[in-house]
């Protein structure tokens, strides 16, 4: 199996990508890192810790970023509630974090499997930034990185940028500057990945603690959907950036430059990406276009193995 390690702010749809990492025997699931997001990082790790015992398993989970590198912190707890988790009943969290710093699990890993492991980032990329600054040399040992985050066209949280981007623009630019492999998962494909009411009743029927937990939380955010897109449901917007690790060919590819604004004004957080710049200079590979049923058949698919 794919060794990964899964950074992200646990937020509701990362929980969901999680518990898909975990069902999917494809992947080795080395460690989860919370970082500062939708909501603040006490909270993200708390629930790093609920999805465990959702799921019932036993990995390391570390706190990463507490905070934006540069810009003030931004939080979505509009979108994911206070608590990060809108569930109504949630199993306590049964393990603790590791006192280890995320910035320094990623760099050992990494360096003790070069070449091998993949980063799943479904969050700002405040953690990574930071590993990679601390050790420059990191990128290249990297496989993989793998992000939701970021856009072709329309941001969600400005017109002009994604939440994630939003959240730490200047992490997403070293990031993308930094050389490493990296696959970018952004709104222009997660949007048309919704989780409408026929596929929240399929989650619900499963009939595991997995599926009513995911159904009910995607009840809740359906609304800020409905209202603010005009959609018929939320965006399974993480849980895509994960199955594109299981099964690149869901989605289709596009190497291109992408460069983030961190200028603040009214593109601050864009990632502006050179759909037509050809790919001398690409320096990710960018999702244009996804099988949103088929990838909905495997998330339900996977889901039904759990608790
Ligand atoms: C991203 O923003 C967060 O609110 C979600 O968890 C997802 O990672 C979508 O823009
Ligand atoms: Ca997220």
């Amino acid at each position: 199996a794919l060794p990964v390690i899964l950074d992200g702010d646990p937020g509701l749809d990362d929980a969901i990508a999680w518990l898909l990492a975990l069902a999917s025997p494809e992947l080795d699931v080395l460690g989860f890192t919370a970082v500062h997001g939708n909501v603040d990082l006490g909270k993200t790790l708390w629930n790093t810790g609920v999805v465990l015992s959702l799921a019932r398993r036993e990995v390391l989970y570390y706190a990463g970023a507490d905070r934006p590198l540069v810009r003030s912190g931004l939080s979505a707890a509009n979108v994911h509630g206070q608590t990060g988790l809108p569930a109504e009943f949630l199993p306590e969290a049964e393990q603790t974090p590791e006192e280890q710093h995320a910035v320094n699990f990623i760099g050992r890993t990494v360096r003790a499997r070069p070449g091998e492991v993949t980063l799943i980032a479904t969050g700002p990329l405040t953690t990574l930034a930071l590993a990679f600054r601390i050790a420059p040399d990191l990128p290249e040992l990297v496989r993989e990185v793998v992000w939701m985050g970021g856009s072709t066209g329309q941001g969600n949280r400005t017109p002009a940028a994604e939440f994630n981007a939003l959240a730490d623009p200047h992490a997403a630019k070293i990031v993308f500057e930094s050389g490493v492999k990296l696959r970018m998962v952004g709104l222009n494909v997660t949007m048309g990945c919704i989780a409408t009411p026929e596929r929240v009743k399929a989650l619900q029927n499963l009939g595991n603690a997995a599926g009513q937990v995911s159904a009910e939380m995607l009840s809740a955010y359906a609304e800020v959907y409905r209202q603010r897109y005009g959609l018929n449901g939320g965006a399974l917007h993480d849980p895509l950036a994960v199955a594109a690790v299981i099964q690149p060919e869901l989605l289709e590819w596009q190497a291109m430059r992408v460069d983030v604004e961190t200028q603040e004004g009214l593109n601050f957080g864009r990632t502006v990406c050179d759909l037509y710049g050809g790919t001398q200079h690409a320096n990710a590979r960018v999702a244009v276009g996804v099988n949103d049923a088929a990838f909905f058949e495997l998330l339900l698919q996977r889901l039904a193995r759990l608790p």
